[in-house]
C-alpha cells in the first residue's frame, strides 16, 4: 500500500499535558453545586492534552470533529469590534487569532500526524472521525489516514462548498473545503434518517407528472434523500447571528449534519481543535457530551462565552499552565440587593460570571453574562439563582484579560435567598 514518507515522521512516546482544574460552570447556576460535569473544555496542546485523556478515554469518544490549520501559511486575526461595516476592513478592531505558519511541509506533517494517531486511540470501536482540510494538505492527509485507520475504513470524502469574492484571477476560485471520514470499526454509527433532506423540487415534479421516470425506481419523495458528498452551506461571514469574530469559524448547520449523522443521545463526542466553539455548541444542543479545547486562550474564551448560552449541564475548565492568561484582581463595583448582583464596566466586557461561594481555588461559576455577537452592550446586572456566602465575579475584556473582584462574605444575605 503506498505510504507517506518524510525524513523527520516518527512514531515515539507522547508527552502528556500537565493539566489543572481551573473552574467548573454551571450554566445559569444548572446543576449546582453536585453535578458531576460530563464536559470538559482543555487550554492546552492538543497533542499533550490527548495524550493526557488516553488514561480515561481511550476507545471511548464516539466522534471525533478536526479542523486543524490547513497549511495555509497565514496569520488569522479575531475580530473584536461591534457594528462595524464590513465592507470596510481596514477599518475593524482586530486582535491576535492564531498563526497558521510552517516552515515547510515536513514540519506539518509532523504536526498533522501523531495528533491522527491520538485521535484514532480516543475513538471508540464504533466511532468516526471528521478531519476537515482543504486542498493545502488533503492529499497528504488522505495518505496518512489510510495508513493509521486502514485503507478500507474510509467512508467519504465530503466536499463543502460555498461562495463569496476571492483576489485569485489566475486561476479558477478555490471555493471548496474537504472533510475526510474515516472509521474505525467495520461496524459505525451512520444515523441515516437523522440527516434527510427534501428532494428537489424538479425530482418531486417529474416523479409527479412520469410514471417512467427513476427507471423503475420511485424513491420516498416525503420521506426526504440522504444528502451526496457535496454540501452546500454558506460560509459564517454571512451568516451575522453566528459570528463571533474568531477567524476561520465553522457554520453550525455544516457540524450539525455531521454531529446527527455519526453520534446518537449521550454519546461522547470530541473537538480538539475547537476554535470558537461551534462543535461542542451543536454538542451541547444536541445533548451529546463533549471534550473539547484548543491552545489559544481566545478560542477557549469564545467558546466558554458561547457555551454559557447553550450548555444545559456543568463543563469542567482544565488549563495547562504555562498558557492561562493571569487573572488580575480589580474593583469591579459588585453591588449586591435583593436577588441581584451588579457590577460597573471598569474597561469593554466581553463576559463575566459569579461564583457565589468562591473557596480561592476552583472558581464555580453560576451565572453568566455575555456581550452579544452584534452589539457592544453586555448587561451589567446578573439574577442570583442561589445563596451568596462569598461572591468573586470574574471578568474578560473584550482584548481579552481577565480581571476578578471579591465580596468576602455576604452577611445577611438579603431577602429571597
Ligand atoms: C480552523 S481553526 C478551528 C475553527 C473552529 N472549527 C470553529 O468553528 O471556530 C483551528 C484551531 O486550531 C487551534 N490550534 C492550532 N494548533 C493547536 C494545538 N497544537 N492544540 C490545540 N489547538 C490548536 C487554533 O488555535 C485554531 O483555533
Amino acid at each position: 500500500m503506498p505510504t507517506l514518507n518524510w525524513s523527520s515522521k516518527s512514531i515515539t512516546g507522547f508527552e502528556h499535558a500537565d493539566l489543572t482544574l481551573e473552574s467548573v460552570m454551571y450554566p445559569q447556576g444548572s446543576g449546582y453545586p453536585d453535578a458531576v460535569p460530563g464536559n470538559s473544555l482543555f487550554l492546552g496542546d492538543n497533542l499533550r492534552v490527548m495524550a493526557s485523556l488516553l488514561n480515561e478515554y481511550e476507545n471511548q469518544v464516539d466522534l471525533i470533529y478536526a479542523d486543524p490549520p490547513f497549511f495555509t501559511n497565514k496569520r488569522y486575526p479575531a475580530r473584536i469590534g461591534r457594528g462595524e461595516d464590513s465592507r470596510r476592513p481596514q477599518e475593524w478592531q482586530k486582535t491576535e487569532g492564531y498563526a497558521d505558519n510552517w516552515e515547510n511541509p515536513d514540519a506539518y506533517l509532523d504536526f498533522l500526524y501523531p495528533r491522527l494517531l491520538l485521535m484514532h486511540r480516543l475513538l471508540a470501536p464504533r466511532g468516526t472521525l471528521y478531519l476537515h482540510l482543504d486542498w493545502h494538505a488533503d492529499a497528504y492527509a488522505r495518505l496518512l489516514l489510510d495508513e493509521i485507520f486502514g485503507r478500507d475504513h474510509f467512508l467519504n470524502e465530503i466536499i463543502w462548498t460555498y461562495h463569496g469574492p476571492s483576489p485569485i484571477k489566475t486561476a479558477f476560485n478555490r471555493k471548496h473545503d474537504v472533510i475526510l471520514v474515516y472509521t474505525k470499526g467495520v461496524t459505525y454509527t451512520f444515523n441515516v434518517d437523522a440527516i434527510r433532506e427534501p428532494y428537489h423540487p424538479n425530482t418531486i415534479k417529474t416523479f409527479a407528472s412520469s410514471s417512467k421516470a427513476g427507471f423503475g425506481k420511485v424513491p420516498n419523495l416525503e420521506r426526504g434523500k440522504v444528502p451526496e458528498d457535496w454540501w452546500y452551506f454558506p460560509v459564517v461571514a454571512r451568516l451575522h447571528s453566528e459570528r463571533t469574530g474568531y477567524p476561520t469559524q465553522k457554520p453550525e448547520a455544516l457540524l450539525e449534519r455531521v454531529l446527527l449523522a455519526s453520534s446518537n443521545i449521550g454519546d461522547l463526542v470530541a473537538d480538539f481543535f475547537c476554535g470558537s466553539g461551534t462543535f461542542p455548541l451543536t454538542a451541547a444542543r444536541y445533548n451529546r457530551r463533549f471534550l473539547s479545547g484548543d491552545v489559544s486562550w481566545r478560542a477557549i474564551h469564545t467558546t466558554r462565552k458561547r457555551l454559557a448560552a447553550a450548555l444545559s449541564s456543568p463543563m469542567s475548565f482544565f488549563y495547562e499552565n504555562a498558557l492561562l492568561i493571569p487573572v488580575c484582581e480589580k474593583d469591579l463595583g459588585i453591588k449586591i440587593s435583593n436577588r441581584v448582583i451588579s457590577i460597573k464596566n471598569p474597561a469593554p466586557l466581553d463576559y463575566w460570571e459569579v461564583d457565589p461561594n468562591w473557596d480561592g481555588k476552583i472558581f464555580r461559576s453560576v451565572s453568566q453574562a455575555s456581550r452579544p455577537n452584534r452589539s457592544a452592550e453586555i448587561p451589567l446586572e446578573i439574577k442570583m439563582p442561589v445563596t451568596l456566602t462569598n461572591v468573586c465575579v470574574r471578568a474578560v475584556t473584550v482584548d481579552g484579560s481577565q480581571i476578578q473582584s471579591n465580596v468576602k462574605s455576604v452577611p445577611n444575605p438579603p431577602d429571597g435567598f
